[in-house]
């Protein structure tokens, strides 16, 4: 979004913020999960996902909604925890998601004074910098300000891998546009974003729109992303894009003071921008991309589990074999190799093991290729480089290796 696209500017903003910012963005009031405990087992459990389970869409429903869906199904004996079965449950109460601390308090103890809120979501940062980015870069509307940063909520059940956790990266970028663009530019976001997905290789038919029924207030479109876990058994949302009209910038603005109207060049209309967001997590797009790029396959009898990553999002780029750990001449040969490749892409040395096992070990990070250096490359100056998915094997001179890389890996 930054580096291709000339109406897009990154930032890196702070985590702590003027604890204002969560009370102008509505969160310290109202930023909750609905929860559930087993009065047996005390498990908890989030009131929503087990609407969902019997197909109520209740996220971010009112808890009054949430509690006449329950009654409903614990009347019809369909309600049980699910943990050990008891049918023994609370009514839902909500649960918030905002993690507290103190900031220059004079006693170690946490108390009500100085209190700083960790950010619950990075966009916060992008709406307290909208004025410095407008008074130092001058952008004309539309144009968005993008980061990735740190998140944290205090989740009430934080499991299912890396899908939902208490800290997490989160990658957002809020567009600043006229009202009368928010139809056009919000269905080419949504076009952009899905075609990203399919660029790195989700398949169309793992992938769908989810349309939000129960909208915020402020919002006058949602729709998130979903993808089809092996790993957690279905469609879950990846990435959620909304149309936020100008309640963020309008808030933020009554609680600072600060004016953050702007005035057209060319028609001196004078307004508050509205917001189109898209919001979405590093670490659980990531595990999408290893839950779709999982594969075991039969090789010579025996099974080989590869991940098929998209090569640009490969963690390790190229791994390095001296073909032998105890011969002086290959290991100094092979570090000369990894020398010249490793600055300019992650490289991976490894000599411990037979070359099957290394390979194995390597397919199982996605790592695209493989060069081994052996008792010939002594002799003519040549390496053997492997690819991951095809497992094809070819001689590469080592001074063609960079050219090599550049062409196959720079796509
Ligand atoms: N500013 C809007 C916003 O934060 P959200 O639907 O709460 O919207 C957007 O979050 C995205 O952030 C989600 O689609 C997901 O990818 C990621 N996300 C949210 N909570 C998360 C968590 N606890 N762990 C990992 N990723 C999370």
């Amino acid at each position: 979004m930054v580096q291709l696209r000339d109406d897009i500017y990154g930032l890196d903003s702070a985590i702590f913020m003027h604890p204002t910012t969560w009370v102008a963005s509505g969160h310290v009031e109202g930023f909750d999960d609905p929860q559930i405990d087993c009065k047996e087992c005390k498990q908890r459990m989030r009131a929503d996902h087990v609407l969902e389970e019997f197909e109520i869409e209740a996220d971010k429903a009112p808890i009054d909604f949430i509690n006449k869906e329950l009654d409903k199904l614990k009347k019809e004996e369909k309600l049980k925890c699910a943990n050990c079965g008891s049918k023994n449950l609370t009514e839902a109460k909500q649960f918030s998601l905002m993690i507290k601390s103190n900031l220059g308090s004079p006693t170690d103890k946490l108390s009500e004074e100085n209190v700083v809120y960790l950010r619950p979501e990075t966009c916060g940062g992008i709406y307290l910098e909208y004025k410095n980015m407008m008074d130092s870069v001058h952008p004309k509307l539309p144009f968005g300000i993008a980061q990735i940063g740190k998140a944290f909520r205090n989740e009430i059940i934080a499991r299912q891998f890396v899908f939902r956790t208490r800290e997490f990266e989160q990658m957002e970028m809020q567009y600043f546009l006229h009202p009368d663009e928010m139809e056009e530019k919000y269905d080419m976001w949504r076009e952009i974003r899905l075609n990203w997905y399919l660029e790195y290789g989700i398949p169309k038919d793992k992938i769908r729109w989810h349309e939000h029924e129960v909208l915020s207030h402020y919002a006058s479109q949602a729709y998130d992303i979903e993808f089809d876990f092996k790993c957690l058994d279905g469609y879950k949302e990846v990435e959620g894009i909304h149309a936020r009209g100008n309640w963020d910038l309008s808030q933020h603005s009554k609680h600072s003071g600060v004016d953050l109207t702007y005035t057209d060049d060319k028609t001196n209309e004078k307004f508050t921008p509205h917001i189109m967001e898209t919001s979405t997590g590093l670490n659980r797009i990531f595990l999408m991309f290893i839950d779709n790029a999982y594969t075991e396959e039969e090789v010579e009898g025996e099974t080989r589990t590869v991940l098929k990553l998209d090569k640009r999002l490969s963690p390790i780029k190229i791994a390095i074999f001296p073909l032998l750990k105890n011969k002086s001449e290959l290991v100094g040969k092979a570090k000369e190799v990894l020398e010249m490749l490793r600055k300019k892409w992650m490289c991976e040395f490894d000599l411990s093991g037979s070359i099957g096992k290394r390979y194995r070990r390597q397919d199982e990070i996605g790592t695209p290729y493989c060069v081994t250096v052996d008792f010939d490359s002594l002799e003519d100056d040549s390496v053997t480089v492997r690819e991951r998915d095809t497992m094809n094997q070819e001689r590469v001179k080592i001074e063609d290796l960079q050219k090599y890389f550049q062409e196959n890996l720079n796509i």
